[in-house]
């Protein structure tokens, strides 16, 4: 199988094949060079090795005070999510209860949509081993802090700057496809959900992780009054096969699987 980037990343709008072109008319001074979409002629610029498939509709825009505390966040990710972890039976007992469950054979293609810091990828590498990771994230202060993650932990991966809910990928390309936590704040989620299951192998398992109700009231008393959590159950197609949703992280987290058929 092909697992050289340009085989696989398409068009996130028209889901058009991509080229890499150096010189663009487009107005990104910064990028070494862009891929340009065969077919609506869309540039994506490419900074540092990654590709930026976010347009500008899909940026959200925070005030000043919102984004300095989002920048915040975004460097604290690691050691909050372990705070958070703990009421779930720990980081290790709470990602494994997720992991755990994907079915990963040695050279698998892997696509984790919503990569945060990359802090699932010490946990998955013994088993993909020179297999493919893929980690997209709609945000540059988590893309970035991943980036230099993975070059500390000497962990190759491909990143891209992108929207979950329009994957910037082909159909029917990874063998393992999954998220873990925020999807419950996707603005879309069965778009997401329906683009998870298009760029799945036929016969895969998707798996989606995030909290339940307990965890954001349990929350809301630092972080304020949550929006409430609806399990994204009823989402999944009815073609999907196996499908499960189970609650874990002690009553603090949900985890919904299925599996795509074969045709
Ligand atoms: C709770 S963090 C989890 C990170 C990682 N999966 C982990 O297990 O540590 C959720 C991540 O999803 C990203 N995210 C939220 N909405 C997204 C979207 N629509 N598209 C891509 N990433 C998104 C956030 O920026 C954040 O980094
Ligand atoms: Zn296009």
């Amino acid at each position: 199988m092909d697992t050289s980037e340009l085989s696989f990343v398409r068009c996130p709008l028209c889901k058009g094949e991509l080229v890499i072109v150096s010189n663009s008319n487009c107005a990104d001074d910064l990028a070494e060079k862009h891929y340009q979409c065969v077919k609506c002629q869309q540039y994506y610029p490419i900074e540092k090795g990654v590709a930026r498939f976010i347009e500008e509709k899909d940026i959200i825009k925070f005030s000043p005070r919102m984004n300095f505390f989002r920048n915040i966040y975004a460097r604290i990710y690691s050691p909050a999510t372990r705070l958070m972890f703990l009421p779930c039976g720990g980081e290790n007992f709470a990602r494994h209860e997720v992991l755990d469950r994907l079915e990963i054979a040695p050279g698998d293609a892997i696509l984790e949509t919503g990569i945060g810091h990359g802090d699932n990828l010490p946990y998955l590498k013994a088993l993909y081993g020179n297999g493919l990771y893929v980690g997209l994230d709609n945000q540059q202060p988590m893309i970035d802090a991943c980036r230099l993650n993975l070059k500390k932990w000497n962990l190759p991966a491909v990143l891209h700057l992108a929207n979950a809910e329009e994957l910037p990928y082909r159909d029917n390309f990874f063998d393992v496809v999954f998220h873990l936590g925020a999807f419950n704040l996707f603005r879309r989620k069965k778009q997401a959900m329906e683009e998870m299951i298009r760029v799945s192998k036929p016969g895969s398992l998707i798996v989606i992780a995030d909290e339940t109700e307990k965890a954001t009231k349990l929350y809301g008393l630092i972080l304020g009054k949550q929006e409430p959590v609806v399990l994204p159950l009823k989402m999944v197609p009815d073609s999907m096969l196996e499908t499960r949703l189970e609650i874990i992280w002690k009553g603090y987290g949900y985890v919904l699987s299925f599996r795509k058929p074969l045709s």
